[in-house]
């Protein structure tokens, strides 16, 4: 076996039957071409989940997750992906000890990523480094932080790192794959330069990527994050992991913050059982790696109000596996990185050393927009409040919520009661999946797309674009694809792209459109999405139009607008 490339893992997914994986965990029944069955992500007593034997794909038309046989079981059983493919090439009888080593070791991305991580730490200590060094030690992080980090520099060439791979003997896929690497008409260069580069490394302390921040002032993003590689899933990263693991234990807490600087100042200060995520929403993912630090959970994100919402979402998740979390909010807005430099670290370890409930947390953010001596504003949050108990399994837990509840409220307990509903093992997704004509049209077509290369050839002809930015990136994914791997279906195609764009995907399969078509039908989805165009144009047009006095300019853009306008038929 060698290394868990991408084809390897197809073909693993290739030598097992998706049919009979999931009837391994629930029952499934035969209807027509596909197999049905209560679907297990979402509160359900109908068959909603259908699997098919022939794309050998699942997907839910009630709660919309969808993928292949790998995604079932990470999402059946909770864990990684890689942990999700062991356990499917065991399945096919491929030995699981085969592959281990093959990741840890032998794998050419491990090596690559080790190659620029060298390259990287070696130019922080030249000249080209010193600004990126001042910049660090003026935040406060000294020499041994950057070591123990190691943080690095890529620097302004494009180039160098290019360079020094092509040079070694990688084979130019894996090169491409690792995305350290970009080729284009002009040849190879780097993803990243002129950055401070912020390795991250996986669970066994391995590179897999970067995140790189600008230090000095620039239009460019503050922060630049290596695209995913199946080495690398930024939904199922947690930074520091390794470093964290040992300190998580021996105080059986772990405390998970927004941003992996807030993770190095506590760090710095002493703070060492401190995890963070890559600035990417909270996933099941994540809390699973995380549930296994350690027992007790804090949250300690931003203190601004975002950092209050994502507290929200973060711990909903967590309670759903059963984990009630506790949280530490900051004052002013402030970050924990912020935070200790301002108050300093007793006062940061006060905090740590008394967290607050989750149910205090949610029922003091609820009320936060809110005038309790205000008739409407008291019954608003008793509903939103109610909500957030419902979610809640723990019995003593609930109960104690909903005295303090009856106390903010003046409402009787015994009635609140009356509001209490079963708490479903896994609460409900949201379901909504707001879509219009024109982006429907954009679903439909990547459908058939997945299915038939003619369709892509029939849309490449005719000079549109897909009007929505993550649809159009799932179309550049499947030509990549297919530029690599000479064909596409929906099974293999779902592991290759990065997971900000799996829901997307998952809306584009749940569709389970016929599998039939005729050219009429996917003309009549290449001319909304044209119409769209269209409109989109003139709409830009109509806007400069109004911000122009120029006499000159406004008839240009007038003749531009009447030539797209005739267009349309
Ligand atoms: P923040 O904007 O809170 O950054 O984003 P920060 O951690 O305070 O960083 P400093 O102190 O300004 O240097 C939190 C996290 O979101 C991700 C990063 O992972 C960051 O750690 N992020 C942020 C990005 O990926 N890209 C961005 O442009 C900004
Ligand atoms: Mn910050």
């Amino acid at each position: 076996m060698s290394t868990l490339t991408q084809a390897l893992i197809n073909e693993i997914r290739s030598k097992v039957n998706i049919v009979d994986v999931v009837s391994k965990y629930i029952n499934l029944t035969k209807r027509g071409k596909n197999y049905f069955g209560v679907c297990p992500f979402h509160e359900d007593s109908d068959p909603s989940l259908s699997v098919s034997e022939e794309k050998q794909i699942f997907s839910c038309f009630s709660c919309h997750t969808a993928g292949n046989v790998f995604n079932f079981v990470m999402e059946y059983e909770n864990i990684t992906f890689l942990e999700a493919v062991r356990i499917v090439a065991s399945f096919a009888g491929i030995k699981v000890d085969s592959i281990k080593p093959t990741i840890t070791k032998n794998n050419a991305l491990y090596d690559i990523y080790e190659v620029s991580n060298k390259l990287y730490l070696n130019n922080i200590n030249t000249t080209l480094g010193t600004s990126a060094v001042k910049y660090l030690n003026n935040r406060g992080f000294n020499s041994d932080i950057i070591k123990e980090f190691e943080i690095g520099l890529a620097i302004k060439s494009k180039d160098t790192l290019s360079k020094i791979l092509l040079s070694k003997n990688f084979k130019e896929k894996d090169l491409i794959n690792s995305t350290l690497i970009v080729k284009d008409e002009r040849g190879f260069h780097d993803f990243f330069y002129d950055r401070i580069m912020f390795p991250l490394h996986d669970i066994d302390g391995k590179v897999i990527g970067y995140s790189g921040r600008v230090y000095y002032e620039t239009d460019s993003p503050k922060y630049v994050n290596s695209k995913e590689h199946p080495l690398f899933k930024k939904g199922e990263f947690v930074y520091n992991y390794k470093r964290a693991k040992n300190e998580c234990r021996i105080k059986n807490t772990v405390i998970v913050m927004e941003g992996f600087m807030d993770v190095i100042r506590a760090h710095s200060v002493g703070i060492k059982n401190v995890v963070a995520t890559l600035g990417t929403a909270f996933t099941k993912e994540h809390a699973s790696i995380i549930r296994k630090m350690a027992n007790n959970i804090i949250l300690c994100f931003d203190g601004d109000k975002a950092g209050a919402k994502a507290t929200m979402a973060c711990s909903d998740i967590l309670i759903k596996i059963g984990i009630i979390p506790k949280v530490i909010r900051l004052e002013d807005d402030l970050d924990p990185d912020e935070y200790i430099l301002k108050y300093g670290v007793d006062k940061f370890n006060e905090k740590i050393n008394n967290p607050i409930s989750i149910m205090d947390f949610k029922l003091n953010f609820l009320k936060s927009n809110k005038d309790l001596t205000q008739t409407v504003d008291k019954a608003a949050y008793a509903k939103e409040a109610m909500e957030e108990i419902n979610k809640i399994e723990d019995e003593i837990l609930k109960e104690v919520s909903l005295k303090k509840l009856s106390h903010d409220t003046d409402l009787d307990i015994d009635y609140l009661k009356g509001f209490i509903t079963n708490t479903p093992k896994v609460v409900k997704k949201d379901l909504v999946v707001k879509t219009d004509k024109y982006e429907k049209a954009e679903a439909s077509l990547l459908y058939y797309m997945l299915k038939d290369t003619d369709v892509i050839k029939m849309f490449d002809s005719k000079n549109i674009y897909f009007p929505t930015k993550e649809y159009r990136f799932l179309y550049n994914e499947i030509k990549c694809f297919i530029k690599e791997f000479n064909y596409i279906n929906e099974a293999d195609f779902i592991t290759y792209i990065d997971s900000d764009l799996k829901q997307y995907l998952n809306n584009v399969i749940s569709l389970n459109l016929d599998d039939t078509y005729d050219t009429n039908m996917i003309l009549d989805f290449i001319n909304a999405i044209k119409e769209k165009n269209i409109n989109d144009q003139i709409n830009r047009l109509e806007r400069e139009l109004e911000n122009t006095t120029d006499i000159d300019k406004k008839t240009m853009i007038g003749q531009k607008m009447i030539e797209i306008l005739r267009l349309k038929d």
